[in-house]
């Protein structure tokens, strides 16, 4: 899917993206956090941040920079670091594929559901790569295919649905370590049925 259709999808979802999704993912970037420890100072930043679901789960010591390409989701966004006084978090409107920051400006990335969404993945992952300093935390939520029968035919069912919202569906969490050169240190799971594994992989540039 190309970029302008992706903006369009999400510009559409943004009114009602929090009430469809919030339960689901707002946990598991939880999960997500809790495997970096994030100390005052530390510049962490959210590629993909979408309406900002997340946000308010950033300790306010460090600093957070939330970016993504679909305007109407960081309006969302923006309204909650206003009501939540979150005056750590800073949106801005960008490419993750071309981001405007310099080489290791962040501590940790955390990308959470997007990775599928993009274009191409292995090109995020670089410039994330690029943004994050040396041995930094890079957090990756999504949903990536699974082997087991059971699971293959209830993502068949679905697909459909995913497709609608931009999801690529068929990528195997193989993927990030074979093919975007990052070091995987951790795969984990919020439980055993959980189909959404959590990648905890740090930046060995
Ligand atoms: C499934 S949503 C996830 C949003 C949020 N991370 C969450 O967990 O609720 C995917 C988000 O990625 C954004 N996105 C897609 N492609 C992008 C790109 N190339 N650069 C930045 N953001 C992008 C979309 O606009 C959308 O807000």
């Amino acid at each position: 899917m190309e970029k302008k259709d992706i903006i369009k999808i999400y510009n559409r979802y943004a009114s009602v993206y929090d009430f469809i999704f919030s339960r689901v993912f707002s946990p598991r970037i939880n999960h997500g956090l809790e495997k970096i420890n994030i100390k005052n100072g530390d510049t962490i930043i959210e590629v993909g941040v979408g309406t900002g679901l997340s946000l308010s789960l950033y300790p306010h010591g460090c600093t957070v920079v939330g970016i993504d390409i679909a305007r109407k989701m960081l309006e969302k966004a923006q309204k909650k670091t206003k009501r939540l006084n979150l005056k750590h978090v800073h949106l801005f409107e960008m490419d993750a594929e071309n981001m405007m920051f310099k080489d290791d400006s962040f501590d940790h990335a955390v990308l959470p559901f997007v990775i599928t969404v993009v274009p191409n993945i292995e090109k995020v992952v670089a410039e994330v790569k690029r943004v994050v300093k040396k041995n930094g935390n890079i957090i990756i939520v999504n949903h990536f295919c699974n082997n087991h029968s059971f699971f293959t035919s209830l993502e068949k069912f679905v697909s459909p649905f995913f497709m609608k919202l931009g999801w690529k569906t068929g990528i195997p969490i193989e993927f990030i370590s074979n093919h975007c050169n990052v070091h995987v240190k951790e795969i984990s799971k919020r439980h055993s049925f959980d189909l959404w594994p959590l990648i905890h992989a740090v930046n060995k540039k």
